[in-house]
C-alpha cells in the first residue's frame, strides 16, 4: 500500500508507524506466552506432580439385616493413601466416605483431618453405618440377591478436601473424588478381601 502514488512524484504517506507498534505488541505478547509457558514448563518438571494412589485394604460388613426395605448394617474398611511425590505434601482438611450401592448411598462416615509428608504412606479406618436406611424396591430387591450369595459389590467414595504445599507455598483448598469400585465385602467373615484400587473416574 505504501507505493509511490499514481502520479508520480507524490508517494502516498507512510502508514508504517501504527504497523511497527502493532507488531511490537504482539511481540511483546507472544513473548510473555512464551515465557509464562517455560516457567510453568520448568516449575511442573521441578515438582513433577504424581497422582495419589488410595486403596481399600480391608473391607467388612456385619449385623446385615434388611427387612421391609429398610437396611441396618455396620461396615468396617481400612483405607491405605500414598503420596508418591518429592516435593508436595497435603493437607486432609477432611474426607468423607460414603458407602453406595446402586447409586443410592446407604452408608457414611468421616475421619480426622491429617497432615501427609511426601512419600508417605498413611492408614486410616472407618466405620460407616446404616440404621434403618429406607432403600428402594429395587436396590432392596437387588441387595437381597446379592445376601443371599454371601457377598456384596459396593462402591465406595472418597471425597476429599486437600490443600498441597510445595515448599513454603500452600495452594487454596480443593476438592477431590475417588471411587473405589467395585468394593467386595463377604458376608462371611472369615473370607479374604480383595484390596481394592481406586481411582478418579467413577
Ligand atoms: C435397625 O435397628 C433399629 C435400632 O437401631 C431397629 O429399631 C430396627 O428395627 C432395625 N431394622 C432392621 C431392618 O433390622
Ligand atoms: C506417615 O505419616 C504418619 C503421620 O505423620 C506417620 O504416623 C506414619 O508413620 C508415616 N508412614 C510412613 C510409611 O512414613
Amino acid at each position: 500500500m505504501a507505493r509511490p502514488g499514481p502520479r508520480g512524484g507524490q508517494p502516498i504517506p507512510p502508514r508504517q508507524r501504527p504497523r511497527l507498534l502493532l507488531r511490537c505488541i504482539v511481540f511483546s505478547i507472544l513473548s510473555i506466552i512464551i515465557l509464562v509457558g517455560l516457567a510453568l514448563l520448568i516449575a511442573w518438571l521441578a515438582v513433577r506432580p504424581q497422582r495419589l494412589v488410595y486403596t481399600v485394604e480391608e473391607g467388612k460388613v456385619h449385623g446385615f439385616d434388611l427387612q421391609n426395605n429398610h437396611l441396618n448394617a455396620s461396615f468396617d474398611f481400612v483405607f491405605e493413601s500414598y503420596n508418591p511425590n518429592r516435593k508436595v505434601s497435603l493437607y486432609y482438611d477432611s474426607i468423607a466416605v460414603l458407602v453406595t450401592y446402586h447409586d443410592q448411598t446407604i452408608a457414611f462416615d468421616s475421619i480426622e483431618p491429617f497432615y501427609q509428608r511426601r512419600y508417605n504412606v498413611t492408614k486410616f479406618g472407618v466405620k460407616p453405618m446404616a440404621r434403618s436406611v429406607p432403600l428402594s424396591g429395587k436396590v432392596s430387591k437387588d441387595l437381597k440377591h446379592e445376601q443371599s450369595y454371601g457377598e456384596m459389590d459396593l462402591e465406595v467414595q472418597l471425597k476429599a478436601r486437600i490443600r498441597f504445599k510445595i515448599g513454603i507455598w500452600k495452594s487454596s483448598r480443593s476438592t477431590l473424588t475417588n471411587f473405589c469400585n467395585p468394593v467386595k465385602v463377604h458376608l462371611d467373615s472369615s473370607k479374604a478381601f480383595k484390596r481394592t484400587y481406586c481411582g478418579t473416574h467413577s
